[in-house]
Order: structure tokens, then C-alpha cells, then sequence
């Protein structure tokens, strides 16, 4: 914790935000292996709410790791200082009254879990998006599972690296072997039935 720092209050805060732009602000945290579909999900659910006039943002394990958290590599530190960000930047947005959208691994539970400590409930809304891993190592749309098993990257996830797969997320994508348009309608209809959007 920094010291001599003291938190501002703002004028305009997260409720008054919330009630202009007409929505409940939330983070969607989508979280599944490299290859399971989570950032055409997360594309797609994100064109669907924008489509209805929400404010939203989509931050994706990929781009991230350009800038944000660009210094960072994949052994088990990197991860949890990836996540430990992404989750301020998370808890940044919905103070912005967004609806903000993350595709990361974030294989860890307890990463996940402080993510959902800094919010307040019903904004983190966990989704497993599970997609097994002979699926996504089949699919290998970047070619890393292929690296992975013959050693040219190391602590690739599902390989040797652990992945912890969610205890009771709010939506659970169990893969069915559909296009992603359908699951993006799925996950979009469950948020919508449970109110969380
Ligand atoms: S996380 O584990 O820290 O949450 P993140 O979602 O940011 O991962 O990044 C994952 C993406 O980085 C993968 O989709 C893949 O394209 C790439 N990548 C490169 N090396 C690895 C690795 N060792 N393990 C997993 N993904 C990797």
C-alpha cells in the first residue's frame, strides 16, 4: 500500500453514472483454456449489449498483454500480477458505470476471487466458459498447443501449468459443439434471465 496517499471522493460517483447511462455496471469475467472460445464470445456478447444501447468495454488476455501488462510472462507470478491488474482496471470501469466484458485465462481461483472481493455483489459475474481441453487442443488456432507439447513454450496452460476450473460460476458454458453465435446467445439469454444485465 502506498503511504501518504489519501482516496478522493468524486462529485459524480458510480451511482450517478449508473442512472444516466440506464444500466446496472458489471464486470462479465469470462474465463476458460486458450483456444475455448473466449474472446469470439466475449466479441459477440459485447456487439449484442452494444447493440441495446449499453456501455460497454472488452478487455482480452491478448491485447492486454501488449501494453497494460506487457512486461509480464506466463509463469505462476506473471498470472496472478496479470489478474491482480486486470482486476483494478475492472474495479475502474464499473466505478464508470461500463459494463465491462474480460477474456483471460485466469486460471486461478483465488485471482478470480479477488476480483470479485474488490466489487460489491452481482457486479462479478463469472463465466465458465468450458470448453474441454481436447477441444481447444484440437482447434490450436495459434498453433501454442502444438509448441507446448514439444517443449518450445513452457507453463502453457492445460499442459503444464495448472488451470482451476470455477466452483459455481454465475453462467456455466458447458461446450456443446455449436457456433459461437449460439453460445454468445446463451450466455446473453442467462444474464438477461437472472438479471444481472
Ligand atoms: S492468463 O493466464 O494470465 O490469464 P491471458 O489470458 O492473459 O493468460 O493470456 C493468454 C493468451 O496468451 C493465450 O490465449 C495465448 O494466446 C497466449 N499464451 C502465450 N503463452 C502462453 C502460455 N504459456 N499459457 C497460456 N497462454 C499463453
Amino acid at each position: 500500500m502506498s503511504n501518504n496517499i489519501v482516496w478522493h471522493e468524486h462529485e459524480v460517483d458510480k451511482a450517478s453514472r449508473a442512472k444516466a447511462l440506464n444500466q446496472k455496471p458489471s464486470v462479465i469475467w469470462l474465463t476458460g483454456l486458450s483456444g475455448s472460445g473466449k474472446s469470439t464470445v466475449a466479441n459477440l456478447l459485447e456487439k449484442k449489449l452494444f447493440e441495446q444501447k449499453r456501455k460497454t468495454y472488452l478487455l482480452d488476455g491478448d491485447n492486454v498483454r501488449h501494453g497494460l501488462c506487457g512486461d509480464l510472462g506466463f509463469d505462476d507470478k506473471a498470472r496472478v500480477e496479470n489478474i491482480r491488474r486486470i482486476s483494478e482496471v475492472a474495479k475502474l470501469f464499473v466505478d464508470s458505470g461500463t459494463i465491462l466484458i474480460t477474456a483471460f485465462i485466469s486460471p486461478f481461483k483465488a485471482d478470480r476471487d479477488f476480483c470479485r472481493s474488490l466489487l460489491q455483489e452481482n457486479e462479478f459475474i463469472e463465466v465458465f466458459v468450458d470448453t474441454p481441453l481436447e477441444v481447444c487442443e484440437q482447434r490450436d488456432p495459434k498453433g501454442l498447443y502444438k509448441k507446448a507439447r514439444s517443449g518450445d513454450i513452457k507453463n502453457f496452460t492445460g499442459i503444464d501449468s495448472a488451470y482451476e476450473a470455477p466452483d459455481s460460476p454465475e453462467v456455466h458454458l458447458a461446450y456443446k459443439d455449436e457456433a459461437p453465435e449460439v453460445t454468445a446467445e446463451r450466455l446473453f439469454n442467462a444474464l438477461i434471465e437472472k438479471g444481472l444485465v
